[in-house]
């Protein structure tokens, strides 16, 4: 088995694309994590991703005239380490249609909600506030509007009446951590297909297998 070469890309901490580094471990993972690029010099997740012993990469926003350029250049890095799927991890920056076109089903996102529900940014707070029983995380196919695109894997926690921001992220982001490497496993072994912007999953035996975390 050829493995994927798979590029995470974060922009802080880094515990999605620690998830993922762990699940690629696996001798039978059809991925392997060949790069991790940050576009903060000072990502926590730097650090985690070097001591496990994977290529890490600055490219700082900042150093680039604007948002093409430092889109082409991140493209450019990609296509030489021969990147056949692109995890972004927590990676807070808006990414250009050009971009998101070029790797078109090739690139996918973990994000704090259960997508179309709360895009953006305090995905918590705001779940807190609209009064939901369930709220959770999702990964998807990027597409160019924001925390938008098909969705591969999703997963609902219940919301618990003294929850607070930080008590329901918690909770999230233990299903990011089964979730994202899950849909990785499956987008490298061949198994998702997206028709009518909707993915199907080759071999789910039953609805229950994509609600919840599969065994893959
Ligand atoms: C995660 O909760 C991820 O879902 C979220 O940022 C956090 C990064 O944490 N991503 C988004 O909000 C994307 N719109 P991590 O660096 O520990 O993985």
């Amino acid at each position: 088995m050829q493995k994927k070469r798979t590029a995470i890309l974060i922009s802080g901490r880094g515990s999605n694309m620690s998830s993922l580094i762990k699940a690629a471990q696996a001798p039978d993972f059809p991925a392997e994590i060949s790069l991790v690029v940050s576009n903060r010099p000072d990502a926590a997740g730097l650090t985690v991703a070097k001591a496990a012993g994977v290529r890490t990469m600055v490219l700082n926003h900042r150093e680039f005239a604007d948002r093409i350029a430092f889109d082409a250049s991140l493209d450019a890095h990609l296509r030489i380490e021969s990147i056949d799927i692109v995890c972004l991890a927590g990676f807070m920056r808006l990414l250009t249609p050009w971009l998101v076109e070029r790797w078109r089903n090739r690139m996918i996102n973990v994000h704090p909600s259960l997508l179309p529900s709360f895009p953006g940014l305090d995905t918590h707070g705001r779940a807190l506030e609209a009064g939901v029983r369930f709220h959770g995380c999702t990964v998807h196919f990027v597409r160019p509007e924001m925390d938008s695109g098909p969705i591969i894997l999703q997963s609902a926690v219940p919301v618990q009446l003294d929850d607070t921001p930080d008590s329901l992220a918690a909770r999230v982001l233990r299903q990011e951590h089964i979730i994202y490497p899950s849909a990785l496993n499956l987008l490298a072994a061949g198994r998702l297909t997206v028709e009518d912007e909707r993915v199907a999953i080759e071999g789910a035996r039953m609805s229950a297998e994509v609600m919840v975390a599969p065994r893959v």
